[in-house]
């Protein structure tokens, strides 16, 4: 199967790419695409560089170009959900951009017409990554991501975004790669480690955990790939 490995930062597809060691680096679009034979698989893993535009791009190529039959993306999140500490594995079952706002139209925050406020990733990869935590004897949350161009380290904000869309954790590129995926019709998994708690002093976190916590997703998404 083409499998299409995604992830924002260099942090997060790093550790793949080392572990993989045999690849083709294809440049295309100002970034970088790398082909690898893993097991049956034929893999397409990018970082696609941070934000929702980024990662669109990305997404939509690794399909559109490379003909990606299902994508997995990995990396960091900030935890909103109390349950979820440093290091914790979130897999969204949905999510929003929590910045896409024409509430000044009377719509609801995070909706435009043609679209839904949330959208869903595929449940079979959902299934299968139970099956993966339960075989590593690893917990592994599932729950509700909220997209935004904006890293969060603010109490009020995180707050506001957890009531507004009951979100467990915060990232920035989760939901616009979900769409791309709904679209194009393509099983979409999308797991988060988390490297901060998203409220005051969250950047300080993030970098102290940010390779951490991105190798724990790198590396579970891998397990996932062999179970496909
Ligand atoms: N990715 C990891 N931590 C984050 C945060 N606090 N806000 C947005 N994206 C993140």
């Amino acid at each position: 199967m083409k499998i299409a490995i995604l992830g924002a930062m260099p942090e997060e597809i790093s550790p793949l790419l080392e572990k993989l060691q045999n690849y083709e680096k294809i440049n295309y679009a100002n970034n970088s695409y790398y082909l690898a034979q893993y097991k049956k698989h034929e893999l397409i893993l990018a970082y696609s560089k941070i934000g929702k535009v980024n990662s669109t791009l990305s997404a939509s190529i690794m399909i559109e170009k490379f003909k990606a039959e299902t994508l997995l993306f990995t990396g960091v999140a900030g935890a909103f959900n109390p349950n979820l500490k440093i290091g914790d594995l979130l897999v969204a079952n949905k999510l929003c951009q929590y910045d896409l706002d024409i509430t000044a139209f009377g719509h609801p925050l995070g909706f435009v017409p043609g679209n839904e406020v949330f959208v869903k990733t595929d449940e079979k990869l959902n299934a299968l990554a139970k099956e993966v935590a339960n075989e590593l004897g690893v917990k592994l949350h599932e729950g509700i991501i909220a997209t935004g161009d904006e890293f969060i380290c603010d109490e009020v904000k995180k707050s506001k975004i957890r009531e507004v869309f009951n979100a467990d954790a915060c990232e920035m590129e989760g939901a616009s790669v979900a769409l791309v995926c709904e679209a194009l019709k393509v099983p979409c998994f999308i797991l988060r480690a988390m490297s901060d708690e998203a409220g005051e002093k969250a950047e300080f976190d993030f970098d102290e955990f940010v390779v951490k916590s991105a190798q724990t997703s790198a590396e579970f998404v891998l397990k996932i790939c062999d179970k496909l």
